[in-house]
């Protein structure tokens, strides 16, 4: 099987985003709407994976602040986890941010997810807390 690549999303996939993020964090995880959806998303450089078809099945956004990033919003179908399109969403993610002169990058992990970001290179900082009924840790990373 090829691996999964990720590449910045234009103007016309943020319905395809919008429409994945429902599915995983409102329609799976209980998030309520109007949090999954916010203000730093007219801003944000999003990511998206596509499958074989060309549908857009993982995605995740950077939020640039100087030398410090965050990233957020990161999702794969339930249909395709497993099989790279996170990873390779996050190393894309990681390269929009170097070449805008981040050098590090934090993220709100849920704590489910939290080995997905350790293999990342991710380490968890503080105590885990509760965001949008789920619970989560700050964990960070340096990049080159
Ligand atoms: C977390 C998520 C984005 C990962 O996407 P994915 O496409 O399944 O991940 P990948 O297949 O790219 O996995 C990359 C590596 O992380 C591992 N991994 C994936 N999810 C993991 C998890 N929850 N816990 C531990 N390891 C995990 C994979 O086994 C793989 O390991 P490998 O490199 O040794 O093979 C996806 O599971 C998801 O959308 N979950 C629901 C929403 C969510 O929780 N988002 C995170 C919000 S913080």
């Amino acid at each position: 099987m090829i691996s999964p690549t990720a590449t910045v999303a234009g103007p016309t996939d943020l319905a395809a985003i919008a429409a994945l993020r429902t599915r995983v964090f409102v329609d799976e995880q209980g998030v309520p709407p109007e949090i999954e959806q916010d203000a730093a998303d007219s801003h944000a450089v999003h990511v998206l994976s596509r499958d074989d078809t060309g549908a857009v099945v993982a995605t995740g956004r950077l939020l640039v602040r100087g030398s410090s990033a965050g990233i957020g919003r990161m999702a794969a179908d339930a249909a395709v986890r497993g099989r790279g399109h996170g990873a390779a969403v996050l190393a894309a993610l990681h390269r929009e941010a170097v070449r805008r002169g981040v050098t590090e990058v934090e993220l709100h992990a849920q704590v489910r997810a939290r080995g997905f970001y350790e293999r990342a290179g991710y380490t968890a900082v503080g105590e885990e807390y509760e965001e949008a009924g789920i619970t989560h840790v700050t964990m960070r990373r340096r990049l080159p």
